[in-house]
Parts: structure tokens; sequence; C-alpha cells
């Protein structure tokens, strides 16, 4: 009982910084967050991290239902995997939590998470090119989803996670957890390749300025994008980056932007696929 009250405590806490950090939205926000990242994750029982306020305010763990993405994951089901790809792994959280939050699709156990995750690769019908990649990198990975449904729609490739320290703890012990072999956890831009496909959902479009284009020097040559991003965040202008080096610097290749018109906060969100042609 006062391990749950001091949880309660820790939580109230947590929910204050958050609230503040999420007032301000300026450009010490992700500074500021994988501090409170950190707190949690020192304190609270790591196998409900699912559960943490500091995962769900940002959010890194979605748990809204978003419509339009699971119009297009259901047009996809017949994809090899995708079934075992969208079910929610109960590793994470509590079995309460897991019941209240999971989605069922015909019998299918998922959640908004998964749906919005394997939505992005419905929404750019990406399945073909994650299974086929030789190598992924994923810079801004979150809890590390997206390097699991890769495995189920059949990629066998090294899977790269470029993250901050703190969030690769928690997509290490999930990873773990999923019994997922073949993954580096990197956050040294030195540590960066080119890859076959980059992933980059609402992450590297959230990295400063100055850093993103020293991960963009090292990783420019790669052969296949995938991102998701909004045009203004912290006040960056995304908008003007991306149409200055991506758009630019790919001009023999097939660019395709996606506008997500159902999330118009922060100027507008798209996403944008790159292929080399
Ligand atoms: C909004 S979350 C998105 C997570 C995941 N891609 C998704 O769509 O659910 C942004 C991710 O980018 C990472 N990130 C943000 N700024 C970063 C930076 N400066 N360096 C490395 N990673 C960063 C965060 O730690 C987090 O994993």
């Amino acid at each position: 009982m006062v391990e749950f009250l001091n949880m309660l405590i820790i939580n109230q806490e947590t929910l204050k910084q958050i609230t503040e950090v999420k007032r301000k939205n300026g450009p010490e926000y992700w500074t500021d967050m994988r501090a409170i990242i950190k707190n949690d994750w020192e304190q609270l029982p790591k196998s409900n991290f699912k559960d943490f306020a500091s995962l769900l305010s940002i959010p890194i763990i979605n748990r809204a239902r978003q419509t339009e993405f699971l119009r297009a994951v259901v047009q996809y089901l017949n994809v090899p995997g995708i079934r075992e790809a969208l079910a929610e792994p109960e590793f994470g959280n509590t079995e309460e939590s897991f019941k209240t939050h999971q989605v069922d699709l015909s019998g299918l156990l998922t959640s908004h998470q998964r749906i919005l995750q394997v939505g992005y690769l419905a929404f750019t019908n990406f399945f073909t090119k994650i299974k086929e990649a030789t190598n992924i990198l994923e810079i801004g990975a979150g809890i590390g989803d997206m390097a699991d449904i890769a495995r189920h729609l059949g990629f066998k490739g090294q899977y790269t996670c470029f993250d901050f320290p703190e969030l690769l703890d928690i997509q290490k012990y999930y990873h773990e957890n999923l019994g997922l072999e073949n993954v580096k956890y990197v956050s040294e831009v030195s540590d960066l390749e080119p890859a076959e496909l980059v992933i980059g959902m609402f992450s590297f479009t959230e990295t400063p300025l100055e850093l993103r284009n020293q991960i963009y020097s090292k990783i420019c040559r790669s052969n296949n994008w995938l991102l998701g991003f909004a045009n203004k965040i912290f006040e960056l202008d995304n908008r003007k980056w991306i149409e200055e080096n991506l758009i630019g610097s790919y001009l023999a290749y097939d660019v395709k932007e996606i506008p997500l018109p159902f999330w118009p906060w922060d100027g507008g969100n798209a996403l944008l696929t790159i292929h080399k042609l």
C-alpha cells in the first residue's frame, strides 16, 4: 500500500512537470522530457513502462483512437504478417491495463498504438519496402514498436535505433523481452551510416537544426525514407528544412508527400516518402 501511494506521489509530481514542459512547447522540450522519462524509468516498475505518465503524455505511446489510420490498416489485413504486427504485445503493462486499452479488431487484439504505427505503413503502402530492406535505421523510435512490426512483416536485416540514451534503454528492454535480435542502439552521430531505409516518424524533424544537419550529412545517401513531420514545432520550420534539403537533394528519386489533414496542429502534419527509382 505504501509503495502504491509512493508511486502516486511520484506520478503527481511527474504530471506537474509534464504540464509545464508542454505549456512552454519550446526548443528545450526534449531536453526536459528525457529527464522526466529517466526519472520514471529509474523509480517505477519497468515491467509496467507502458503505463508511465511520462511516456503517455508526449505521446510516445498513443492511446487515442485514430480512425483514419484504422481505416487505412483494415485495407491491408491480407498482407502477410500484418496481423502479427498489429497484435499488441502483452508485455509492458499490468494485465488490467492491457485489457482496458486493447482494441478488438474482429478477434485480433491490437491497440491504438499499434494501429497508428502500422497505419503509417498503410498510408504509404510501405509493407514491401520494409520487408525487403537489407537494413533499417530508425531515428527516434519511441518505445521501439516499429522494429517489432518490421520483423513480423518479414524484415530480416540489421535494425538500428538512434535516440537519446534514456529512450534507447527502454527500447532495448522492450525488444529483449519481445525476443528481438539483431538490433543496434546508438546515440552518437559518429555511429550513423547511410541505410537502405530510414524511418523517422515525428522524430527526425523534432531534432534541433544543428544536430539534424549533422545526422543528415552522415545518412543523406540512404536509398529510401519514410518520415512523419509537423510543419512547425518547437520553433523549428520543418517545411523549409525539408524543401531545402530532402526534396532538393532527391531530384532523381520518387518523392511523395501525404498530408494528414485530420492532424491540424503544429502548422499541419504530413508523411513523406522517398524511393530510389
Ligand atoms: C514524438 S516521439 C515519436 C516516437 C515514434 N517515432 C512514434 O512515432 O511513436 C519522438 C522521438 O524522437 C526522439 N528524439 C527527439 N529529439 C531527439 C534528439 N535530439 N536526438 C535523438 N532522438 C530524439 C525522442 O526520444 C522520441 O523517441
